[in-house]
């Protein structure tokens, strides 16, 4: 394996994870049990056995359904327990976790208990290991326009605790425009914004995210590439794409490893960050991404360190934080 060590040590800030989307089978058939909720498998292998997706669809019908399990504050605490000791095994430092209230209060849980859960698993991680987190929620782009502005509202009570709002799920037909008026308010609310755009959808739903919701960062966003106009925009301003090669590769956004183009893009200027989207979905968590990238594409020591680098950069953390992040890791020798 390709500069494992250097990845392991390397200080890394997670910009693009779901938090529901870090669901491991285990702790999913745990909390079923004290729920008493059935799930429709019945072993652990039975689970892993269903994760082989075609499409962001097909992934979206099995991640919906693991979501069912949570009822209790306790439940959402220990899902975010669970991912932030992954992130203190990879040296995730930092992390700005997406939640969709939707899966949630659209199944009769309290706006309340989902962010009370989480709250309380941040404070924890950071007395526990020293991370760092912000939350963002999400808005179901496969939901209407109506429903988001409602998601918005509950939001509002709870403003010192959520950094951003997100879009995601389905892309294709649920386009960033769909959104715009939520995201105005949103954004004349004091929240900052990020959608995901150009991942199954086509780069017009990034120029859309860019021009309409006015977004700080892009999620995913690969398919920018088709559009070179779009690319120097994107290069331009800057604008960092959280990308996430092993969703990619599990939900057939690329056919292997190898024609990833986080590299050229990486090369090219754009501002590319490295993330797990739903490690427990597919295949691994921050570290096994770099691993993956670095292997199949001969990624340099240096570029590993720029998108370290990058990912302090493009988070939501003071300037003073990212700066000294980012010459512990110009300091590597
Ligand atoms: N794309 C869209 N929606 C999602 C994703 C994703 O990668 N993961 C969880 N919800
Ligand atoms: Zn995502």
């Amino acid at each position: 394996m390709r500069h494992l060590e250097l990845i392991k040590a390397l200080p890394k800030a997670e910009l693009h994870v779901h938090i529901e989307g870090t669901f491991e089978p285990e702790l999913m058939f745990a909390i079923a049990q004290r729920n008493a909720i059935e799930i429709p498998y019945t072993s652990v292998e039975e689970v892993r056995q269903a994760y082989n997706f075609h499409n962001l669809q097909s992934f979206l019908d099995i991640y919906y359904a693991g979501a069912n399990v949570l009822i209790h504050e306790q439940d959402f605490y220990d899902l975010a327990m669970a991912y932030f000791e992954k992130c203190a095994e990879d040296h995730v430092v930092h992390t700005e976790m997406f939640f969709d209230p939707q899966t949630h209060t659209d199944r009769g849980i309290a706006f309340d208990v989902v962010i009370q859960g989480l709250t309380r698993a941040c404070r924890d991680a950071e007395q526990k290991w020293g991370i760092t987190s912000h939350l963002i929620m999400c808005f179901l782009r496969h939901l209407s326009e109506e429903a988001a502005f409602e998601t918005l509202e509950q939001a509002l009570a709870y403003k010192d605790q959520i950094i951003a709002v997100g879009l995601d799920s389905s892309e294709m037909g649920h386009p960033p425009s769909k959104f715009e008026r939520v995201f105005a308010k949103a954004r004349d609310e004091g929240f900052l914004v990020v959608a995901h755009a150009g991942e199954e959808g086509p780069a017009e739903y990034v120029w859309e995210a860019l021009d309409l919701l006015k977004v700080n960062r892009v999620d995913h966003g690969v398919r920018s590439e088709e559009d070179p106009q779009l690319l120097q925009r994107l290069i331009q301003e800057k604008m960092p794409l959280t990308v996430c090669p092993l969703s990619n590769l599990k939900l057939c956004v690329v056919d292997d490893m190898q024609q990833h183009n986080i590299r050229r893009l990486l090369q090219q200027g754009v501002h590319v960050t490295v993330n797990s989207d739903d490690p427990s979905y597919f295949g691994g968590y921050m570290n096994d991404n770099f691993i993956a990238i670095a292997d199949a594409l001969d990624l340099t020591e240096q570029e590993l360190k720029q998108l370290a680098i990058n990912s302090f950069e493009a988070s939501f953390i003071s300037d003073q934080t990212k700066q000294k992040w980012i010459q512990k890791i110009q300091n590597w020798v």
